[in-house]
């Protein structure tokens, strides 16, 4: 009898850490690390001269709309989003699909975890792109 106990504890023991394996499976899985674009289906490449006025304006606006609290540019920013740093070395970062992922990331995957920004103007959502899209 006490055998048997013994041997239940044991088993539950073993499920337990098989859950919390899987946990952090999961959640390792779930953390971006890198600019990765698994989660999106397709790019198409840029073509386009960049404006040295709305680049400074997206720089001001990805820190008031505190782009910069999830995404790190340079050695500042948060975690919880891609590392956008070098972004504009993406050839197929573009202003559309940019503009699309502020405004609203379920219109690339419904797994998408970022905010949405439904409410800029079109010329802010352009600036934020081209801040970007600048950063090589
Ligand atoms: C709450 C945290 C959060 C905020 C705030 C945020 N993002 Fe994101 N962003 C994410 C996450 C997480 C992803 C990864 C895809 C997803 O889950 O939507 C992402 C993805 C992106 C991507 C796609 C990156 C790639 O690899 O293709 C771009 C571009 C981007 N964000 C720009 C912005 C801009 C610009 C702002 C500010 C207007 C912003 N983000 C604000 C969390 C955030």
């Amino acid at each position: 009898m006490r055998r048997m106990i013994r041997l239940r504890v044991k088993s539950l023991a073993f499920a337990l850490s098989g859950i919390a394996l899987f946990g952090l499976l999961a959640w390792s899985a779930a953390s971006p690390k890198k600019p990765v674009h698994h989660w999106v289906a397709k790019k198409k490449p840029a073509a386009v001269k960049l404006s040295p006025a709305l680049i400074k304006e997206g720089a001001k606006l990805f820190k008031t709309e505190r782009c910069i609290n999830c995404h790190m540019m340079g050695k500042t920013g948060g975690k919880f989003g891609p590392n956008l740093t070098h972004y504009g070395k993406d050839k197929n970062a573009n202003i559309a699909w940019i503009t699309v992922q502020i405004k609203n990331p379920a219109a690339h995957s419904k797994k998408n975890r970022m905010m949405a920004y439904p409410k800029l103007k079109p010329i802010q959502y352009k600036a934020l792109a081209e801040y970007l899209m600048s950063h090589k």
